[in-house]
């Protein structure tokens, strides 16, 4: 069964460009609930380990370089089915493929600065819940991750 919980990570291009505000707003109107929300920069070494499936293809330095360039805000989301809802909220990794009214449509400007991020599986959400949020923390906000 699709677990209640997902990770979102609004990127450096969508934070340095001020559009923090507006895609919360759009979150909370697609109806996810923000359970624990952080706004932090992460170090190259950070970057690296959170991409880490990523680490043989070309594009990973890239992708490393720019999710490090700037702040970012990590966000533990709470819907329905949340990882395939999340992916569907925010669209194709590529806008220019995304659909209409999806976040990445809206807020994007390319493959590279994508503007979010959403976990893959139930797994990689719990883990990357994990990696941003002390676990001590999380039961209190109602984040219950499966062991
Ligand atoms: P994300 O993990 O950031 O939510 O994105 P995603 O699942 O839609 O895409 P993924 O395949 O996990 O790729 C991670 C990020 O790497 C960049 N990318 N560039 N040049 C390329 O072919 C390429 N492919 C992926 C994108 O910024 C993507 O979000
Ligand atoms: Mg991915």
């Amino acid at each position: 069964m699709a677990g209640r919980f997902t990770f979102a990570m609004i990127k450096p291009d969508a934070v340095s460009g001020g559009k923090t505000g507006q895609i919360l707003a759009h979150t909370e109107a697609a109806g996810f609930t923000i359970r624990a929300i952080r706004q932090l920069r992460l170090a190259r070494v950070e970057a690296e380990a959170f991409y880490a499936v990523h680490r043989e293809r070309p594009f990973y330095g890239e992708l490393v370089e720019f999710m490090s360039s700037g702040p970012v805000v990590a966000l533990a989301l709470e819907g329905d089915a949340a990882v395939g809802a999340w992916r569907d909220a925010i669209g194709a990794t590529d806008p220019a493929k995304a659909a209409e009214g999806t976040i990445r449509k809206l807020y994007a400007e390319s493959m590279g600065k994508n503007a979010v991020h959403g976990s893959d599986s139930d797994e990689n959400a719990a883990r990357e819940i994990a990696f941003f949020f002390p676990e001590r923390e999380l039961a209190s906000l109602g984040v219950t991750l499966p062991a």
